[in-house]
């Protein structure tokens, strides 16, 4: 039997909703506040919430924005108005609300609408569950992220990597092309075969030719015997070329054969050689820029580039820093047999903030620093090296003086000072106000205020009074 929460000061609504509810056999619980329905979301779960925008102590919109937080975050939200104020309506939509009834209601149109909301909320479900399935795949190969971003790469990933398609890992140094190729290669049918890397820019021009096609024993001085290259170690597996921007012009040219004939010689050899291998390829370079300055084959580039595959920064994608560092954190302390320091809140907010040139790498390397200077410790700030020092909100003891505003600073953009503080004073006074059960006088104690002044402020801004206290 699926439930149903209904949240409304106004009894003939409950009462009708309650009858409609229960002919249809759904579960029903019904709440006469906005405060006594969040304590209940916060202990039950539903599959569809009813709830009124105007109600005194606590308004539907700040139930809507609660809700977010507690077991009920995906549950669809049905939003009672009445007639004539249905922009409050379209704004709690715009909020993450469903959609909205209005009052008198249609009791066809309400049947209507849960069984659309529920069919929504079971597709939603079933996403979450399919993403987060396809998360723990790809962590298993040690590839952290549930950026939409990283979202993105998993997906293509699935789609191309049991194909022979050749593949073009594009992003800044550090954001893991090499991971992502491992990734592809063992999610493939040639997983039982070699992944065979070669860093096109780490080996001299001369050197890199034997290296990728082999060579006869006498083929040159120094070939003193024969050696099989790159592309027959990857026979039926997966090369990666890393870094392919730096190759040489005259090894752009081999490739491009390979590529095209699936075949080559070696060094010194008049033998053709048949490879079955898969190519993957990576650059931090911008290979369409280098194509058009004529440093880059633009053949080899299409050749390469069937499918690209682009690693967003990670400042792109700061949700993936907390996980990241909890990823880091974990697996150093295994590796270095220490205890995990512990990051606070303020100095995983200086971490969020950083731009991270250096990407993953840099990450994973600050991680593994402090793990090994600060086992077992909080970390403060001045653990952290010298480009995070300025990052750090201005001061953090002048909390004698406001405290809680201690991380506050002005962006760069500058702010709308009025809204800022009209959203605090409203915010603040909400949440005294349920704190003290909608009593005025113990609200006012809690913000510093007296009593009047509170009322004048609530008067202001259109916060419900009620005639309690
Ligand atoms: N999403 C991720 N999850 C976990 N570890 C990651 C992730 N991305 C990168 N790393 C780690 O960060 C480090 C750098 O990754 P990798 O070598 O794949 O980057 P790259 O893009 O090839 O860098 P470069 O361009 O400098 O060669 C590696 O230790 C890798 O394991
Ligand atoms: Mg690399």
């Amino acid at each position: 039997m699926q439930s149903v929460l209904v949240i409304d000061d106004d009894i003939t609504v409950r009462d009708v909703l309650n009858e409609f509810l229960i002919s249809e056999k759904y579960r029903v619980t019904l709440e006469e506040n906005g405060q006594t329905g969040l304590e209940r979301l916060r202990k039950e779960s539903f599959d569809i919430i009813f709830l009124d925008l105007a109600m005194p102590v606590m308004g539907g919109m700040d139930v809507l924005k609660a809700m977010k937080e507690t077991q009920n975050s995906d549950t669809p939200c049905i939003i009672i108005t009445a007639y004539g104020t249905v922009k409050n309506a379209v704004e709690a939509m715009r909020a993450g609300a469903f959609d909205y009834v209005t009052k008198p209601f249609r009791l066809d149109e309400l049947g209507i609408i849960i069984k659309k909301a529920l069919e929504v909320a079971k597709l939603k479900k079933e996403n979450i569950r399919l993403k987060r399935e396809l998360r723990k795949r790809y962590e298993f190969h040690g590839l952290i992220g549930s950026s939409p971003e990283m979202q993105r790469v998993y997906d293509l990933i699935e789609k191309i990597a049991d194909t022979d398609s050749t593949v073009l890992i594009t992003g800044e140094s550090g954001t893991g092309k090499e991971l992502i190729a491992k990734v592809i290669h063992y999610n493939s049918y040639r997983s039982g075969k070699n992944f065979v890397p070669l860093n096109c820019a780490a080996i001299p021009k001369d050197l890199l030719e034997s290296e990728l096609f082999g060579h006869e024993k006498g083929a040159f001085t120094g070939a003193i015997n024969t050696r099989i290259g790159r592309f027959e170690l990857a026979s039926a597996g997966t090369l990666f070329l890393d870094e392919i921007g730096e190759l040489d012009p005259s090894l752009q040219v081999k490739l491009l054969r390979v590529l095209q004939e699936r075949e080559f010689e070696r060094i010194g050899s008049t033998k053709t050689i048949k490879v079955d291998v898969r190519i993957l390829a990576a650059t931090n370079r911008n290979l369409e820029e280098r194509t058009s300055e004529g440093r880059f084959r633009e053949d080899l580039y299409y050749r390469l580039n069937v499918i690209p595959v682009h690693i967003p920064p990670l400042r792109e994608r700061k949700e993936d820093i907390p996980v990241l560092i909890e990823h880091f954190l974990k697996k150093h302390a295994k590796a270095k047999k220490r205890q995990t320091p512990k990051i606070p809140k303020h100095i995983l907010e200086v971490l969020l903030k950083y731009k991270w040139p250096g990407n993953v790498r840099e990450l994973e390397n600050l991680i593994e620093r402090l793990t090994i200077l600060n086992p077992g410790q909080s970390i403060t700030i001045k653990d952290l090296p010298e480009r995070f020092q300025n990052l750090a909100p201005a001061s953090r003891n002048s909390q004698t003086a406001v405290s809680g505003t201690e991380d506050l600073s002005l962006p760069p953009e500058g702010i709308n000072l009025n809204n800022i503080i009209d959203t605090i004073e409203r915010k603040l006074i909400t949440e005294a106000l349920e704190k003290s059960n909608g009593v005025k006088s113990k609200a006012a104690t809690l913000l510093g205020l007296n009593r009047t002044t509170l009322v004048e402020k609530m008067k202001k801004k259109g916060i419900a009074i009620t005639s309690k206290d």
